[in-house]
């Protein structure tokens, strides 16, 4: 088992550029699946998750080939459709791939999808968003069987604005003959790059990032290169990270427009932001201030996927906290790690109360989810002592070699082996 071993104290200083985003890519690899030529994906970031969802286009038929920090993805080979449960359970994303498998091949036969454990993470709005363009799914014994032969272009309302389900619905209308249009889509970046992404292979996607997507149906589409976007969740991390610890680190390749929740909530709160460009600038040289209270939202809400590592910077806060989880069911496992290291925080059904601590000390802590551990990092960059993070594979999932990145910035923060 791999752990993190972290000495904390140090402050961050330095330069780091920012890899592409997580949950940009694994829709995009998905929509590789609609294609029949050959895609070159730019900045591969080499994420668990994202070579995972490269398993499941190769075992579709697809071939792979990684080069220095691209991928080449041949999809003329692309046959199967159905995906095996092994690499399904592994990941959220596999659900994504619904939608272009009935696109390319009129039926499919895909497992209940995997990913962290913060919730019952249901896919009824993915079975009703699909089944209102025609699509015919029966669900037995954790496999989704679905004929695709009559899916026809139309309205899809869907009842919460859900990503993956917006993304989802988005892959199984590209090849619809006339017009669909899906409302009360998600409006997350991540949903405008894939729809960047389909439309540079011609695709007609239009009003992706607003409430209302429309899809105008094409025969067929072409191969290409694309560059995905940068991962807003890992620039928020790491300038949380800054703020934990103080320092002075400058982060390139962010679109200060997806962090933009997170800049608000952050204004005077002892830290100078400079944007300039595609650079932000965290400045931080005082113990940061408590914030009233943080509410998880979809996007352009406060994130969700930052909420362990916010809350990990307000329990050394100067004063008292609040942050309720709108999102997901179980998304507070990281608290009763974060108190092994001294925070004081006090849950209750969605709500947690954290007062803020002058100083945690080290302990030996276990993720229990990916960014739960991403917030367990940060708690123990700044406790006293030594901290050890077990099961840091669910870092890996989301982060690549995350201690590397901390390296970079001064943190004294390695991984090891544990028998
Ligand atoms: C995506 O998950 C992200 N994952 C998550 O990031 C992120 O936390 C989430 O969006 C919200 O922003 C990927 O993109 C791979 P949802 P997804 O459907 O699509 C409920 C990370 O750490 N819901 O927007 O699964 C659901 O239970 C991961 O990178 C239904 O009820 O999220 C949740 O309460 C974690 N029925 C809410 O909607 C459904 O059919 C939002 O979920 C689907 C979702």
């Amino acid at each position: 088992m791999e752990s993190f071993f972290i000495c904390g104290g140090n402050r961050l200083e330095g330069e780091l550029s920012i890899q592409t985003s997580k949950n940009a890519v694994l829709p995009i690899l998905a929509g590789c699946i609609l294609c029949d030529k050959d895609i070159i994906l730019h900045k591969f970031p080499k994420y668990e998750d994202t070579l995972t969802m490269l398993n499941i286009l190769e075992d579709l038929g697809a071939k792979t080939f990684i080069y220095d920090d691209c991928v080449k993805i041949q999809c003329d080979s692309i046959s199967k459709s159905e995906i095996p449960v092994s690499l399904a359970s592994k990941i959220r994303s596999s659900i994504f791939s619904l939608g272009a498998i009935l696109s390319r091949f009129k039926k499919a036969k895909v497992p209940y999808p995997g990913g962290c454990a913060i919730g019952a993470r249901p896919i009824d709005l993915h079975i009703k968003g699909l089944k209102q363009l025609g699509a015919k799914i029966v669900d037995k014994h954790g496999y989704l069987y679905c004929d695709g032969t009559n899916m026809k272009s139309g309205v899809v309302s869907i009842d919460f604005p859900s990503v993956g389900a917006t993304e989802n619905i988005m892959l199984a209308s590209v090849f619809l003959k006339g017009t669909t249009k899906i409302i009360n889509c998600a409006r997350e970046p991540e949903i405008v790059d894939l729809a960047n992404f389909l439309n540079s292979l011609g695709a007609k996607i239009s009003g992706a990032g607003n409430s209302i997507i429309e899809i105008e149906g094409v025969t067929k589409l072409d191969g290409g290169e694309y560059t995905p976007i940068t991962d807003r969740i890992t620039t928020g991390t790491y300038v949380l990270a800054t703020l934990i610890c103080g320092g002075d680190v400058t982060l390139s390749g962010v679109n200060c427009e997806h962090i933009s929740s997170l800049i608000h909530n952050l204004k005077n709160n002892c830290c100078k932001l400079d944007i300039k460009g595609d650079k932000l600038r965290v400045i931080a040289n005082k113990r940061p201030k408590a914030i009233s209270k943080i509410e998880t939202q979809p996007y352009p809400g406060f994130p969700t996927d930052l909420q362990p590592q916010i809350m990990a910077m307000l329990s050394v806060a100067r004063g008292t906290s609040v942050v309720v989880e709108n999102l997901f069911e179980s998304r507070f496992k990281h608290v009763s790690e974060l108190k092994k290291l001294g925070a004081d925080i006090l849950v209750n059904d969605k709500t947690a109360i954290i007062k803020g601590k002058s100083m945690l000390y080290g302990a030996n802590v276990v993720c229990q989810d990916l960014r739960g551990g991403a917030g367990l990092v940060l708690a123990g960059l700044v406790a006293k002592g030594y901290t050890t993070v077990d099961d840091v594979f669910h870092i890996d999932r989301g982060y690549y070699h995350m201690e590397k990145d901390l390296q970079k910035l001064g943190a004294n923060i390695e991984r090891i082996t544990k028998a």
